[in-house]
């Protein structure tokens, strides 16, 4: 059954009427599908184009509150028409930051900075949710703002010790301690409060990211996660530790508010992570009260050769929609209206998140509306905007 209600084989448009004329003309009067609202429990999103998580690294007090940047950033490309602003991958704990200069959700400062960022971009009519991370031992590291792109920052530098399932490194990254099982029951419970924090803030989304080979990612790995306890092992216990992040999260926030997990369907290397196990993993997650998996891919080996061109991660998400039966979103490498259109419309995902093309252009869903002959008035303008309509 698709998110709609409709069946997942009949998401293209509505049976025409009794009376009503089917063929061409019929489709040509049909609203575009980027254009339709999406329902997860009591969440009604006004459009499928979805902003993903994208990382600022622009917290540079390094105290995990997000800044006038943040605001204008993500307010911007609200007015721009999305129907849902995924805030970046935000930290659970100081540990838990891919830099110093990442975001958070541990403490109540930085719920309160979130505040007036949530408020303003559910006043232009986009929903808003928050993606939420550790890093474990792709943490401290460096970012644009204080040097060490892609190391580990120095300890005498305001770097950490790292923390994982098993003590292997990721590259030339430090070689992270191995997590205890206290250690493990503790970041349950740190993405737990988080989660209720984002509540507080007024977020009306959560997304767990358990992708790109950060520390959920590590545990689901064979790759990374060599441990004979109850958290490593065959797929149920690697996949252990988001499951209970999920029932910790689910068990927190409100039954109606739509919970999602961001997944690497492939780590595209040999004996790695791959689509099966998503597909298993995607599963359980759905028993457990996942509303939709975001899917990408990669991000536990460093070297990898990744076949990147417009729509590779596509096929992955046709593949959890079908054979795990639930919503999925797609991204990468989707820049184009009719692009994002036709994926949409060939029943390969229930949302497009278009991530890089909207940092060149916060106005893509406008945009988009227009190419796909969106009258104005039924496009996601802020009001004042109308008179400047494509
Ligand atoms: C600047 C930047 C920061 C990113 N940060 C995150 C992040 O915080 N969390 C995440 O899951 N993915 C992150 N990504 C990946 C994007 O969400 C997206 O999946 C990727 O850019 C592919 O989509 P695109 O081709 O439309 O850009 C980031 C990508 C970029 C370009």
């Amino acid at each position: 059954m698709g998110d709609d209600g409709t069946a997942i084989g009949d998401l293209t448009s509505p049976a025409p009427q009794s009376g009503e004329k089917s063929g061409k003309k019929h489709q040509k009067k049909m609203q575009p599908r980027l254009f339709t609202p999406i329902k997860l429990r009591g969440l009604t999103v006004r459009n499928r184009i979805w902003l993903p998580p994208m990382c600022m690294y622009s917290a540079f007090n390094r105290d995990g509150k997000p800044t006038p940047f943040h605001y204008q950033h993500y307010v911007s490309r609200a007015m721009g028409g999305f129907g849902m602003i995924i805030a970046e991958s935000t930290a659970v704990s100081p540990s838990g930051r891919i830099s110093p200069c990442d975001v958070g959700l541990w403490n109540d400062d930085q719920l309160e900075a979130w505040r007036w960022i949530v408020d303003d971009i559910k006043g232009t009519g986009a929903s808003v949710g928050i993606q939420l991370n550790h890093a474990g031992r792709k943490a401290s590291t460096g970012c644009f703002a204080i040097g060490h792109e892609n190391e580990s920052v120095p300890f005498d530098e305001g770097g950490w010790q790292t923390m994982a399932p098993s003590p292997i490194p990721f590259g030339h990254y430090r070689t992270p301690h191995e997590l205890g099982v206290n250690g493990i029951h503790a970041i349950v419970a740190q993405f737990r409060d988080a989660a209720s924090r984002a509540v507080f803030a007024g977020f009306t989304m959560i997304e767990i990211h358990a992708a790109h080979g950060y520390l959920i990612s590590q545990f689901l790995d064979p790759l990374s996660n060599e441990r004979t306890d109850e958290y490593g092992g065959d797929l149920e216990g690697r996949m252990r530790l988001l499951v209970e992040i999920v029932d910790a999260i689910r068990a927190e926030i409100p039954d109606d508010m739509p919970l999602l997990v961001r997944v690497s369907a492939t780590d595209w290397a040999a004996g790695g992570w791959d689509l099966d196990q998503t597909v298993e993993t995607s599963r359980v997650l759905r028993e457990h009260g996942v509303d939709m998996i975001d899917v990408s891919t990669g991000g536990i080996v460093a070297d990898v050769t990744v076949p990147v061109k417009p729509n590779y991660q596509v096929p992955f998400s046709q593949q959890i929609r079908e054979k795990a039966d639930m919503p999925v979103s797609a991204v990468g490498l989707i820049t184009k209206p009719k692009q994002a259109e036709k994926i949409l419309r060939s029943h390969q995902c229930d949302v497009v998140e278009i991530g890089r093309a909207a940092l060149r252009d916060p106005y893509w869903p406008l945009r988009a509306a227009s190419k796909l002959s969106v009258p104005a008035d039924k496009a996601p303008y802020p009001k004042q905007y109308r008179r400047g309509a494509f």
